[in-house]
């Protein structure tokens, strides 16, 4: 199954600029290991982001707010391993940017120098500008990241809806004019009505990856536990399973414990 789509020998934030330009929509997965990101790659995704949602898929923490940016950097840098074609972009996490600019660099740069990413993602509009204005004159693309951004979680009490009050809206359409002014390559809207979030990107020239941000918009972003059906508890109305990995999971688990109490496995041609 394909769909019209060029062919990138490479993705670079270039690329995903042109893509908005030609109307081709951007395909964006987590990834925080090298076994899924290798086969994530090969499927053609465009953009596998390191998020720092690892800090509930893959270390069990109730938000994103304990990881550190040396674990962000170990998951990086097994992901870009993986990788052939698509571009990796990283989450700066919780701690390591706000309130301090030079702070956010020395963090940039040591996600770019020791993982080999291509690119970081940042939460926030005007009160973090300093921050990306000062990653950005080093060379190193920004992402922003506007609407639900769970790094704030205890400001705003719960995952619901943003930017659903007019207020809320007009902070966010031009907080997104910023991120393009200060020159960010793109922006993760989260969670926001869809027809916010298509009047934003039509508004600014840089694309706009959604989750929960409705169909126009740019492009797509889904935690990959979460589209694969491994997690079962979380059922957000804009989450799209493409497998039951859990139940499919569950079942093999329970089949080879059958087999090893049972003295099936290993049969004959399983040994030396
Ligand atoms: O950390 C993450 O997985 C993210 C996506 C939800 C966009 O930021």
């Amino acid at each position: 199954m394909s769909t019209a789509k060029k062919e990138y020998k490479r993705i670079t934030v270039k690329s995903l600029i042109e893509m908005k330009k030609n109307g081709e929509k951007i395909a964006m997965l987590t990834a925080y290991d090298y076994s899924m990101a290798k086969i994530v790659d090969h499927a053609g995704i465009d953009v596998i982001l390191v998020g720092d949602s690892a800090s509930n898929v893959m270390a069990g923490h109730e938000t994103t707010l304990p990881i550190t940016l040396d674990q962000m950097i170990y998951h990086a840098s097994s992901v870009v391993r993986a990788i052939e074609r698509c571009l990796v972009l990283v989450d700066l996490p919780f701690g390591t940017y706000q309130g301090n600019s030079r702070k956010a660099l020395e963090s940039a740069i040591r996600i770019m120098k020791e993982s080999g990413a291509h690119a970081v993602k940042l939460e926030g509009g005007a009160e973090i500008s300093e921050s990306i204005s000062r990653i950005l004159t080093a060379g190193i693309p920004v992402m922003g990241h506007l609407g639900l951004t769970p790094q704030s979680i205890y400001k705003f009490g719960t995952y619901t809806v943003r930017a659903k009050e007019q207020e809320e809206a007009a902070k966010l359409k031009k907080d997104a004019k910023l991120l393009e002014e200060l020159g960010c390559f793109g922006l993760v809207l989260e969670k926001v009505p869809a027809t916010l979030a298509k009047e934003v990107a039509e508004s600014i020239s840089i694309p706009v990856v959604g989750i929960g941000a409705g169909n126009g918009v740019d492009g797509q972003v889904l935690v990959i536990h979460d589209m694969l059906g491994m997690t079962h508890e979380f059922n957000p109305r804009f989450l799209r399973r493409y497998l039951d990995l859990y139940s499919e999971m569950n079942g093999a688990f329970k089949q080879y414990i059958d087999d090893v109490k049972s003295k099936d496995f290993p049969n004959e041609k399983e040994q030396y």
